[in-house]
């Protein structure tokens, strides 16, 4: 087991009716002006936002908005969050949202604590992260994690960079789960998200330290819980408990317990985020596209670990199978899941069409940040096999 520190500051509060206590939870902090950022629609559409609005009020709390967070959000809305936030002089940044507007909400807090700065400077690690407003998060879909997460995701406007900043600063104060704010949630976002909160943990569990037992057990307990109540939640998003397994399973799959002693590999979520990139689809989907094609290239690493992997979270039975065997059933398994939940399982299925192969190798130039980086742990992969990788999934 390597050496690792744990650090998770986010108070969770679950349940339903939990928005009530949005604004006991930032007056709490010593908040006076809280900036309230929200999406497109659905915050609004299902009252949650007036909800909130009353709890700040009821707080006795000043309150001003910023809505109109797109998914993947982009660093122009960072941009302007900020200066929201600068002229009404918020001191606490609340996401009323999924990962795009934590995520904005993420970058918005570390502007406005930062107004000299060129936001963009800390995602290119030209500047390190010292201060920053305090985040809260009333979450409405379960999926990212970035409620508990050390991390930021942001894509530039001109450039189209996908690209994550890390920092513990960055983890949320406090993160209101309640359940019942993602009923509303179309089917294929449900499982986008479901794609999500398993790959945070997959791209934990497929790395090069293994033996970990405890991790193992943690990480092998969520992924059976997520699948079991990932296919309900597909059928039926009112599926009260499979609904609030997901909420907690999504917030504790990307806080870092379910890799803890091991370096994380998260080559998937890279690849993924080039489509995302290029292509703005949704974060679940290009994981979910571009996962068997990974898995195919890499299991060979080490096939006991898919072995294991399959026997312990898709029950597969050993008896009389190879450790190969075994590997590839458990791959298979994975692929036929996402298929059932209506994900993509290749970039043709994403909906990006066939690529050429010119299209495949800026792609993959890309993902290496012009030759800048490899990624990966479980293997650690160049530009030849990352463009190897979305040959693979080119069908
Ligand atoms: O904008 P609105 O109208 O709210 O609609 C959203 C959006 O269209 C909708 N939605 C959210 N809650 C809803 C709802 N619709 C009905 N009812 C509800 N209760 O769902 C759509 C997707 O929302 P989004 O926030 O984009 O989804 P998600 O939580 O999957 O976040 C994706 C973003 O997070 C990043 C991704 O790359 C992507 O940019 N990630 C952030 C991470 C982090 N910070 O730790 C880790 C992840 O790996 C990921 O990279
Ligand atoms: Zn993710």
């Amino acid at each position: 087991m390597n050496a690792f520190e744990f650090y998770q500051p986010t108070a969770i509060v679950f349940g339903p009716g939990t928005e009530a206590q949005t604004g006991p939870k930032a007056a709490q902090l010593g908040a006076r002006r809280v900036l309230v950022v929200y999406g497109g629609q659905s915050a609004k559409a299902s009252g949650l936002l007036s909800r909130v609005l009353s709890s700040l009020d009821g707080a006795g709390l000043a309150h001003e908005t910023f809505g109109g967070i797109h998914p993947n959000p982009r660093l122009f809305q960072a941009r302007e969050g900020v200066q929201k936030a600068l002229d009404f002089g918020a001191d606490l940044i609340l996401a009323v949202g999924g990962g795009s507007v934590i995520d904005a909400s993420k970058a918005i807090a570390l502007g406005a604590a930062n107004p000299e700065a060129d936001l963009w400077d800390f995602w290119q690690r030209k500047r390190p992260v010292e201060q920053i407003l305090p985040i809260g998060v009333v979450l409405t879909i379960s999926a990212s994690g970035s409620e508990t997460s050390d991390t930021a995701v942001l894509t530039h406007d001109e450039t189209l960079v996908k690209r994550g900043l890390g920092s513990d600063l960055l983890r949320p104060k406090f993160a209101i789960l309640d359940p019942e704010l993602t009923y509303t949630l179309p089917p294929y976002q449900v499982s986008c998200g479901v794609v999500d909160i398993m790959m945070h943990t997959l791209d934990r569990y497929f790395t090069s330290v293994t033996g970990n037992l405890l991790t193992d057990e943690i990480a092998e307990g969520l992924l059976r819980t997520v699948i079991a109540c990932g296919t309900r939640a597909h059928k039926n998003s009112h599926d009260e408990q499979a609904m609030s397994e997901l909420m907690w399973a999504g917030s504790l799959s990307h806080n870092d317990l379910t890799g803890l002693g091991a370096p994380k590999d998260f080559a998937p979520h890279q690849l993924g985020h080039e489509l995302s990139a290029r292509f703005d689809f949704a974060h679940g989907a290009t994981l979910s596209a571009v996962w068997g094609s990974w898995a195919a290239y890499c299991w060979k690493t080490n096939p006991a670990r898919f072995a294991q992997y399959g026997v312990k979270v898709w029950g597969l039975d050993p008896a009389g199978k190879t450790q190969e065997e075994l590997a590839q059933e458990a791959i298979a398994r994975t692929v036929d899941f996402f298929r059932s939940l209506g994900m993509p399982t290749s970039l043709v299925e994403l909906g990006c069409g066939l690529q050429t192969e010119e299209e495949l190798e800026e792609l993959a130039r890309r993902c290496t940040f012009y030759g800048q980086r490899t990624i990966g742990a479980f293997r650690v992969l160049g530009y030849e096999d990352i463009l190897e990788i979305y040959r693979l999934a080119n069908h």
